[in-house]
């Protein structure tokens, strides 16, 4: 499928997210009748997090898997929540202030490019930030959870997909295209970004090829799917001896 690359410039996703961060929240909410959130807290549940673990989360956004992660890590472990967008990091930093269960620290870098240690972290989460990375950048996404995680360490990726049933894909993806744009309108936001969201998902697929990215990279890895294939996921972690 032919597609303009500039969409995957990062200071192109940067600006569109600064651009949405006003409407993003309360948009998502609604438009996907509660379905993100029960997705983010699938993505959360799939994997253990240890009290006390040091936990990262990619493309934060708001922070919207910081209140469901934060009871699980606990005041003595510490969870990282990382934006390339510097205005949906100031949103999130409204966790910073001591309201979670955990000690929370939002960092505005490039995913592909951060300075967290290697070896460092014993979770990797992430909700609805794959989609708007090429293949490319994927393979170097896996790269980076692999370098940032340590041995036995897991992760969790969840993102918005186009469902295998042609007799669901038709209508979901007709109203992630159309009637979502419509609706960020209502709601003031702009309707070519919210477009856009739907032709990242249209390119993006599902996770499989994601999945696979992540296995190159050395890290043990599956996909999971969630109702019938609207969303998927990958899970797993990174082996001791990789
Ligand atoms: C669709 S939002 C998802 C936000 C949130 N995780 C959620 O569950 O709703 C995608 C987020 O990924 C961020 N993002 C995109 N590319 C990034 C990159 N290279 N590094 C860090 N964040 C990135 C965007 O700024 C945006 O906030």
């Amino acid at each position: 499928m032919s597609h303009d690359p500039h969409i995957y410039d990062p200071t192109f996703v940067q600006q569109l997210f600064d651009e949405m961060a006003g409407t993003y929240g309360f948009v998502n909410m609604v438009t996907s009748f509660g379905f993100s959130r029960r997705w983010r807290h699938r993505c959360v549940a799939e994997i253990e997090i240890p009290k006390s673990s040091q936990v990262v989360d990619l493309m934060t956004g708001m922070g919207e898997l910081c209140p469901s992660v934060a009871p699980r890590v606990g005041d003595r472990g510490n969870l990282i929540a990382i934006d390339i967008s510097p205005v949906m990091c100031q949103r999130a930093k409204r966790y910073e202030n001591g309201n979670l269960a955990c000690p929370v620290q939002v960092l505005q870098a490039d995913a592909l490019e951060s300075d967290l240690p290697t070896a460092s972290a014993d979770v990797v989460l992430s909700s609805f930030g794959l989609k708007t990375f090429s293949a490319e950048q994927i393979e170097k996404l896996a790269e980076e959870v692999h370098r940032i995680l340590k041995p036995n360490g897991c992760f969790s990726f969840v993102e918005i997909s186009v469902p295998p049933s042609r007799w669901l894909r038709a209508p979901y993806m007709f109203y992630l295209k159309k009637i979502i744009p419509i609706l960020g309108w209502l709601f003031m936001g702009s309707p070519d970004n919210y477009r856009l969201l739907g032709i990242y998902t249209n390119l993006f697929r599902n996770c499989e090829e994601a999945c696979r990215a992540f296995q190159t990279a050395g890290l043990h890895a599956e996909t999971q799917s969630y109702f019938f294939g609207c969303a998927t996921g990958i899970v797993g972690h990174r082996p001791a001896s990789s």
